[in-house]
């Protein structure tokens, strides 16, 4: 390991990637609002039991990709995921006494030791929702419908809504040992982790890319066999609502999710397939109407999804070089430089995005970095300026040049911003 490189599948986003990320990351917040999502923030830290008991002991995640470690006596985990942490902070926390129902977001860094490539990283970084103590499909149908809204906002190409019923707690276990029993005598011919998946989670089985597993699942018992009433009447309900909402979707009766914790709705939507290739899951969720009970809370149902950011970046349409600032100060002589830091710090104040050119130099220099920086308008303070109590203010997209009252600089250059439409970095869309 080469002390002196990134981490592998551990990228650096660097401040001219950054501008990309924080426009996904507010699309996403400011979709979220809407909604009436709240942010929770919890722990990068959890201990190692609890993933593996929400996510499943035989899933992949908790077998082979997890990031545990032991600290003097807890066994602690880098959080693969962020459900696991929000239901036992909502449980901990006793929320469901406060409020009956609760709708919280998260964005932030997720860890799992897989095979990095384009799209899947060590490190990544997820936009996640969840909502408690709504039965649904209503709910259900509206978190499928904001996904698609913010993937559409962001100008992710070619979406893909898939939706799948994997039944309620008491379904699911029947469905698995019919799988064991349908696959049982085809072990051999099966995948070696396949054959392990066998006796911890046959479900998998159905997902595996592997063409053996393909091959063996060929007329293997489909869970919709097993959906009791109430199941299909959800699942019904829940694919009427996204057609009123004129939700594009298919059902995939393979689509089982890869974590333990599903219960009726399941759905991804992938897209951008041209970019992302095999990659192309941009977010996955679903219902875990027993995982607030198993966590040691009330009997509360629950649905959530977690988006890819890293993937979403990659599937959005990029948007042109953002301005680092949209006024640049150019101090021209040793005695300017004072006067242009003020002036500087004047046109903050006023939530101008402002640089002073620290280290001076020839006006022709200056006027080059203005651009470069992105600025609009250049205030320029030589000696004569200065003495004159004066700006020359320049337009770097009119070219039009003037002076103007020094007093009255900051005011002049607020309204010049403002018709002419720029925003402030730190609200623009
Ligand atoms: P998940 O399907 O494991 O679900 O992950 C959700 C999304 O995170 C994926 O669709 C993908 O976009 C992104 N993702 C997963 N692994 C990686 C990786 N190694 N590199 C880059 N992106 C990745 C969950 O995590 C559940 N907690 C979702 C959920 C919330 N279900 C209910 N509530």
């Amino acid at each position: 390991m080469d002390p002196l490189r990134a981490v592998k599948g551990m990228n650096d986003v660097l401040p001219h990637e950054s501008a990309q990320w924080q426009r996904v990351e507010g699309s996403f917040r400011r979709t979220a609002a809407l909604y009436g999502f709240r942010e929770v923030r919890t722990p990068f830290l959890e201990p190692t039991p609890l993933f593996v008991r929400a996510v499943g002991e035989g899933t992949d995640i908790v077998e082979k990709e997890m990031y545990s470690f032991r600290h003097h006596d807890d066994e602690l985990t880098l959080r693969p995921e962020g459900t696991a942490g929000a239901v036992r902070a909502y449980v901990e926390h006793k929320v469901s006494n406060a409020e009956p129902v609760s709708r919280w977001y998260y964005m932030g860094p997720m860890f799992r030791a897989e095979r990095p490539q384009r799209g899947r990283y060590r490190q990544f970084s997820q936009a996640g929702g969840e909502i408690f103590g709504d039965p649904g499909p209503g709910c259900d149908a509206e978190m499928i419908d904001m996904l698609v809204s913010f993937f559409k906002s962001i100008g992710v190409p070619d979406l893909e809504v898939l939706v799948n019923s994997i039944g309620s707690a008491e379904t699911r276990p029947k469905f698995r040992d019919a799988l064991k029993a349908f696959f049982e005598p085809k072990k051999s011919a099966l995948s070696e982790d396949s054959q392990r998946r066998l006796d911890t989670n046959p479900l998998r089985i159905l997902d595996s890319k592997d063409p053996r597993d393909q091959e063996a699942s060929k007329g293997a018992p489909t869970l919709q066999e097993f959906l009791s009433d109430e199941d299909k009447k959800h699942f019904a309900d829940l694919r009427k609502l996204l057609d009123a909402l004129g939700v594009e979707h298919r059902v995939d009766e393979k689509l089982v999710r890869g974590l333990d914790y599903y219960t009726r709705t399941i759905f991804e939507i992938k897209g951008a397939k041209a970019k992302l290739g095999a990659g192309d899951t941009l977010c996955g969720g679903g219902r875990y109407d027993g995982m607030v009970a198993d966590l040691g809370g009330p009997k509360v149902p629950a649905i959530g999804f977690g988006a890819g950011l890293d993937r979403l970046l990659i599937a959005a349409e990029p948007q042109g070089a953002e301005a680092v600032v949209d006024a640049f100060v150019a101090p021209l002589g040793e005695n300017a430089l004072g006067p242009a830091l003020a002036l500087a710090r004047e046109l903050r104040a006023r939530g101008i995005a402002t640089e002073a050119d620290t280290r001076g130099g020839s006006l022709k220099s200056q006027l080059r970095r203005a651009n470069a920086q992105g600025a609009r308008l250049v205030l320029i303070l030589g000696e004569g300026e200065i003495g004159r109590n004066v700006v020359t203010l320049k337009d770097l997209a009119g070219h039009a040049q003037e002076e103007v009252p020094r007093d009255h600089a900051a005011a002049i250059v607020a309204d010049r911003l403002a018709a002419s439409g720029a925003v402030r970095k730190e609200e623009a869309p």
